[in-house]
């Protein structure tokens, strides 16, 4: 499974790139709205220091505003992947940019029927939102388990990026799932690493050592 960082913010892909857990960068408008920095240069700079895909939304909502947009943001880097919203719009973009060799993120994904429509649209991810179906008492999870299914038996190219990550937990129904790909928070990142018998076990595994005068 692919880790992808759900941020602007590029100390923490710097962070998330040092552990040698980013492969690659998940951007929406509220998280570059949330850097107040101008979008271009942050954009370049992301794409910069990642190694991997990088995902950059369009705001336009009409297809010609979506195909403009889209094209400006595919020529930021080759490892920018142009990310639309899924709507009827949405879906003729990703038909007719994909159509162009742009690699299309289709986002806001809440439900398998979308999903199915967008890897026949030629989507190289889906995202579906599974901590916002959560959050209206939906379960996420069976969305992200429906949609891996359905591309498996069909043998869609499309990956499910698991997005909307709030827990550890998430990310590991996602892995169980076989999605490709989790985008998460830099803090779910943080979490997955932490386990408090680690840091007990560490700290009697030293003191024993200390107390035994032991050298290496
Ligand atoms: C996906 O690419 C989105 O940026 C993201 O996962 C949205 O997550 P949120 O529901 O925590 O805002």
């Amino acid at each position: 499974m692919d880790f992808f960082l759900d941020t602007a913010d590029t100390k923490e892909i710097a962070t998330g790139l040092e552990w040698g857990m980013c492969d690659g960068v998940t951007t929406n408008p509220s998280l570059i709205a949330k850097e107040k920095r101008p979008f271009r240069p942050l954009v370049e700079e992301i794409c910069k220091i990642v190694p991997g895909d990088v995902s950059l939304e369009v705001v336009a909502t009409d297809f010609e505003g979506m195909i403009k947009e889209g094209q400006e943001l595919a020529q930021v880097a080759p490892n920018a992947v142009v990310k639309v919203p899924l709507t009827q719009d949405g879906l003729k973009a990703v038909k007719y940019l994909s159509g162009k060799g742009i690699r299309m993120n289709q986002t806001l994904c809440f439900s398998a029927p979308q999903a199915l429509l967008s890897a026949k649209a030629g989507a190289t991810y889906i995202s579906p939102f599974l901590g916002r179906l959560d959050d209206i008492a939906a379960v996420g999870m069976d969305l992200i388990r429906d949609i891996c299914q359905i591309y498996s038996n069909y043998g869609f190219k499309t990956q499910v990026l698991a997005a909307s990550i709030r827990n550890p937990i998430h990310v590991i129904d996602a892995a169980k799932a076989r999605a490709h790909v989790c985008t998460m928070p830099f803090n779910v990142l943080e979490q997955l690493i932490k386990h408090p018998l680690t840091d007990i076990g560490l700290k009697k595994f030293l003191d024993d050592w200390a107390k035994a005068g032991a050298k290496i």
